[in-house]
């Protein structure tokens, strides 16, 4: 059957950078929400526009748009086997519709790692993040500093700051999360789902422990 993990975390909990480094592991694509929004802004989409208006503001994309984009992105040949979610879903009706989707799929979802890092760490990781223009490859001035500074270490694009990543925006980001993501832990606990993750550790140790509490390692 096919294999879905989603994992969950606050802003800047390292969910893209941990995705990035276990999707060929887990041999499951790399599905993030907020990526596919920030590729149609970049190609100029409607769907592109009317995300970034809830993007830079720190808020959440209405959920039928968001339920429906994802829909499409999983019926694609790359996810029959499954797919490694990276920021869906993000409120419980999302939760919901995830679970319809997949079971028309012949699918479920098999784990939902949840990075936990406090609240007052993510600030620094959003405001130091440096995101790759080409491929969204994750660096992090201080923490995961690129070879030369501005450069993708892997296809050499550009490096730029996200609009989001602005400190007050950071700040709406993260109560949003507080109050409208944060009860999906609850919701896959009681579903015997939920393996929570200290993310508060170095890059590398946080893909040790995701790679050996997931399902293919045993
Ligand atoms: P999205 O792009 O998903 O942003 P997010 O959830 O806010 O998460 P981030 O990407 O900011 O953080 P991350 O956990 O991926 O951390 P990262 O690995 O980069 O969404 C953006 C917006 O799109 C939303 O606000 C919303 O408007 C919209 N949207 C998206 N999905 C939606 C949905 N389902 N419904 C409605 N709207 C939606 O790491 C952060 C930094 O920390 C990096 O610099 C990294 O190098 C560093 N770092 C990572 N791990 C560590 C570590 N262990 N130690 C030290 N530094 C680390
Ligand atoms: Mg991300």
């Amino acid at each position: 059957m096919a294999s879905y993990i989603i994992l969950l975390g606050p802003p800047g909990a390292g969910k893209g950078t941990q995705a990035q480094a276990i999707s060929q592991e887990l041999q499951l694509p790399h599905i993030s929400s907020g990526d596919i929004f920030r590729e149609n802004l970049k190609k100029e989409t409607e769907l592109g526009k009317l995300a970034a208006g809830f993007m830079n503001k720190g808020e959440l994309v209405p959920d039928d748009v968001t339920i429906a984009m994802i829909r499409e992105r999983l019926s694609r040949p790359d996810c029959q086997a499954g797919a490694l979610l990276d920021g869906f879903p993000r409120t419980p009706a999302q939760a919901e519709a995830l679970s319809g989707m997949l079971a028309e799929l012949g699918g479920q979802v098999n784990a939902v790692p949840y990075i936990s890092v406090p609240a007052e760490v993510l600030i620094e990781r959003l405001t130091g993040r440096w995101t790759c223009r080409q491929a969204g490859h994750i660096f992090h001035e201080k923490y995961n500093p690129p070879q030369q500074p501005g450069c993708c270490d892997l296809d050499g694009s550009e490096l730029y700051q996200r609009e989001d990543d602005k400190a007050e925006t950071v700040s709406r980001r993260i109560r949003v999360y507080l109050e409208q993501t944060k009860p999906l832990i609850d919701y896959y606990q009681q579903r015997g789902l939920l393996i929570e993750i200290d993310g508060i550790l170095p890059i590398e140790q946080v893909t040790a422990s995701l790679l050996a509490a997931l399902p293919h390692n045993g």
